[in-house]
């Protein structure tokens, strides 16, 4: 099970340059569709999921989600919201583990992809930096099939490296 859904920006919707940008509608929104969304489909799908075989739960989430690595603050709404779905992926890594002993529930960061989310923030990312849709969802593939028990409520980069929460 992937979940691929996540969300910017939408219409005046952006995500914030400084704290004076804060605001609690939006902020509500981005929190709602990154880390409730994929809360909810866990709660579904996690229960069905093959108790004896290796099975794989992964969420996209983001680098920039995490919290040792934010160096250049901003985007306040977003970050917090992937550092929140991490801490729900890893929350129910732990709680899925006790059923399904040879599951990986796992939080991806799929690198920077043209995709509409990038798209207005893409300007200074050089080209080798910039994956094609297809590339990454390749990277991803990969990744989960080297997944293993032992790698379950990781924080998993592309490249299957680990990115600390
Ligand atoms: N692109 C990047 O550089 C990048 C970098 C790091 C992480 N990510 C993460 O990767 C994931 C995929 O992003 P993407 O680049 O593929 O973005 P995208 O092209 O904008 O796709 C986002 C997806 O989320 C769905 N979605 C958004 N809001 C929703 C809502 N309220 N309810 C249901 N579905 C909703 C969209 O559905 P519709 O098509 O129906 O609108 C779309 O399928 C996201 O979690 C994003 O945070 C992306």
């Amino acid at each position: 099970m992937i979940v691929t859904t996540g969300m910017l920006h939408q219409g005046d919707l952006q995500p914030e340059r400084s704290m004076r940008e804060i605001d609690g509608a939006n902020m509500l929104d981005i929190l709602r569709v990154n880390t409730v969304g994929p809360a909810l489909v866990a709660k579904h799908f996690l229960p069905i999921m093959r108790r004896k075989e290796k099975s794989v739960f992964a969420a996209l989430s983001a680098r920039v989600g995490s919290i040792r690595d934010n160096r250049l603050g901003g985007w306040v709404s977003y970050r917090a919201s992937k550092a929140a779905l991490n801490m729900t992926i890893k929350t129910l890594a732990i709680e899925h583990a006790r059923r399904c002993p040879d599951a990986a529930v796992v939080a991806l960061h799929p690198g920077t992809v043209a995709t509409a989310l990038s798209e207005p923030f893409r300007s200074r990312v050089r080209p080798n930096d910039l994956f094609g849709p297809d590339t990454s969802a390749a990277h991803l593939l990969r990744v989960i099939d080297n997944l293993t028990h032992t790698d379950t409520g990781a924080f998993l980069a592309w490249d299957g490296s680990r990115i600390p929460y």
